[in-house]
């Protein structure tokens, strides 16, 4: 069942977005060489408490920390580490899910640490593009869910890159993660319309190969299965009358 959310609950969903992407920000500003992804970690915490939120990761169905670090060809729900230390080269998505007034806010991005191959940044150019014709595709009139992915798909297609079937966008509210799922790539039956009121999550992982995941022995960490590098974008959106409102804008 999707739940439909009040103009109200959507501004309080817009709350703890922005927290989240202000959070986000910051973050991305301490990923350069030689910082540990604990260090990040600690960052997010510190940031989210000082401002009244709560990091909706941490405990999480016994997630160890405040938010996902995920390193080259980890795909997503890596974990800070002090022993993951950051160098040039490096692409890391950090992914910031924040509760403020007990609604939810996730947004995650790709930074580039110091200097990048042209591969690896041109990977996490085109993933940015696919968020982009995803929340295009939502915003279109008599949009369906599975509109989101078709338009996702197409563009990795066109560069020859996976589209990640293991992990997807999720409704999102009072809970983490609530219905629908949506899914990043295409699907052969038309998905649900998406009608005013709905607030969903759009996050498509790209990989520079092949889509296939594996998760490690921590139980969290996914990795690309040929050892490919992944990238990934995140907001939180809420569908209106005529469009997309992205509720994971810093104020
Ligand atoms: N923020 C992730 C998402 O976009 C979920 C992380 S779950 C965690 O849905 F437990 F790893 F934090
Ligand atoms: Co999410
Ligand atoms: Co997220």
């Amino acid at each position: 069942m999707i739940r439909k959310k009040s103009k109200k609950e959507i501004e309080l969903i817009r709350d703890a977005g922005a927290l989240a992407a202000e959070t986000l920000i910051r973050a991305g500003e301490l990923c350069k060489p030689g910082v540990s992804t604990e260090e990040i970690d600690q960052f997010v915490y510190d940031y989210t408490i000082r401002h009244k939120g709560i990091p909706a990761p941490l405990n999480y169905h016994k997630f160890p920390k405040s938010c996902c670090t995920s390193v080259n060809e980890v795909v997503c729900h890596g974990i800070p580490s002090p022993q993951r230390i950051l160098k040039e080269g490096d692409i890391i998505n950090v992914d910031i899910t924040t509760i403020l007034a007990g609604y939810h806010g996730d947004t995650n991005a790709t930074f580039l640490v110091g200097c990048v191959a042209s591969d690896a940044e041109k990977l996490v150019k085109v993933a940015y593009e696919c968020l982009q014709a995803g929340i295009d595709a939502a915003a279109a009139p008599k949009a369906r869910y599975s509109d989101i992915g078709a338009a996702i798909q197409d563009i990795a297609d066109e560069h020859g890159y996976g589209v990640v079937e293991d992990y997807c966008g999720h409704g999102i509210g009072r809970a983490f993660h609530e219905d629908p799922t949506v899914f990043h790539f295409r699907t052969r039956r038309p998905g649900p319309f998406i009608e005013e009121g709905h607030v969903f999550t759009i996050e498509p992982m790209i990989n520079l190969g092949n889509p296939e995941t594996r998760v490690l022995k921590d139980n969290w960490t996914a990795v690309t299965q040929d050892g490919s590098l992944s990238a990934q974008w995140e907001h939180t959106v809420a569908r209106t009358a005529d469009g997309i409102d992205i509720l994971t804008l810093p104020r």
